[in-house]
């Protein structure tokens, strides 16, 4: 146990990790976990709620005492990373603190669930501003950084919200996916620059699934079985992606859900027809999508998909 433990602390000993969305739930168990590691850490947190109203300093400072209390360093960052300044200003704090930055974490997020035909303009672009633009603001401010001395790891959040389906987020399901497809071309365009950049969906038992009803016996049972989803179970993945014991590991979407941890697919053709000459409507709808449709993937949600409890 102590030598993991010794080769893990070496694994990210003085790596600078800026962590946004860290003054709460899963991000908040990364902050502990790659300081308990040995990074230096950027808690950066608005400090807002689950819908992404109002700001404090405090959810931000508290991680930073937390981990300066065991011995850590930590520097706290209470700005939006949904502005493209605020995204400059949240990596100039690492490097200001720091003197370099190693790894991105993109974990901050809200929720305005509501379903698509309800869906207000307001409501959609609160979530792609956090989530997609809020990603690619800290991702983008960081890479001239990470180019230059050419290394750098970036960690997304994803959802299966996105991958797979949920009812009611349209907002959130476009820009989790839309992570997904930020991620994979940062990987290739910063590859040559021994740049990696990965995403994880996380299943976890945090604030932003806690609104789940408990109404019924079965509800409240459900419920109970969630809470093995502890969001600690989420940090591991996240400092071994930022370490470089994961070279080579570019470009892949993971997922953790407590003691499991998964390799999600990524889309490619799965069946084809092809017609000499070309396809007519009428041609498509006779003989095309007949054949095609042995392939269709049903309306499935995540828990369609993931139909056994949590380990
Ligand atoms: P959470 O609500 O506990 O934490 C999110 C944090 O982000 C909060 O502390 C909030 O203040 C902060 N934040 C919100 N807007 C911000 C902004 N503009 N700038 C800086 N910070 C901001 O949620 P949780 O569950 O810990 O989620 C973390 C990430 O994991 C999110 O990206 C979420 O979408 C993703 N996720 C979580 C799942 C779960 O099961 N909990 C499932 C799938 C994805």
């Amino acid at each position: 146990m102590d030598v993991l433990r010794a080769s893990v602390d070496d694994m990210v000993k003085d790596k600078v990790v800026v962590i946004t969305g860290a003054g709460g739930g899963i991000g908040r168990d990364f902050a502990l976990a790659f300081a308990a590691h040995g990074a230096r850490v950027v808690v950066n947190d608005l400090g807002t709620t689950v819908t992404g109203e109002g700001a404090s300093a405090h959810p931000a400072q508290n991680v930073v005492d937390e981990i300066r209390a065991k011995g850590g360093e930590a520097v706290a960052s209470t700005e939006s990373v949904a502005d493209w300044e605020a995204a400059n200003r949240i990596v100039k704090t690492a490097i200001d603190a720091f003197g370099h930055l190693d790894c991105v974490v993109n974990n901050a997020g809200i929720l305005r669930d509501r379903f698509f035909f309800n869906m207000s303009v307001e409501e959609w672009r609160a979530v792609i501003d956090v989530h997609l633009n809020g990603a690619f603001y800290v991702s983008r401010a960081a890479a001239p950084y990470f180019k230059s001395q050419n290394s750098g790891s970036y960690v997304h959040m994803t959802s299966t919200s996105g991958l797979i389906g949920n009812l009611g987020q349209a907002n959130y399901s476009a820009a989790k996916l839309g992570i997904v497809g930020l991620s994979k071309s940062i990987a290739l365009d910063m590859a040559r620059h021994g740049v990696r950049s990965n995403c994880i969906a996380p299943f976890a038992w945090s604030r932003m699934i806690g609104s789940i009803p408990t109404d019924t016996p079965e509800q409240r049972a459900r419920v109970e079985r969630m809470k093995v989803m502890e969001t600690a179970k989420i940090a591991p993945l996240a400092v071994y992606l930022a370490s470089p014991a994961a070279e080579g590991v570019s470009g892949q979407i993971f997922a953790v859900r407590a003691n499991e941890l998964f390799l999600m697919s990524q889309s490619r053709p799965v069946r084809s027809v092809h017609r000499a000459g070309g396809w007519t409507p009428e041609g498509i709808a006779a003989h095309g999508m007949p054949a095609l449709r042995q392939g269709f993937f049903p309306l499935d949600r995540t828990q369609d998909v993931f139909t056994w409890d949590p380990l």
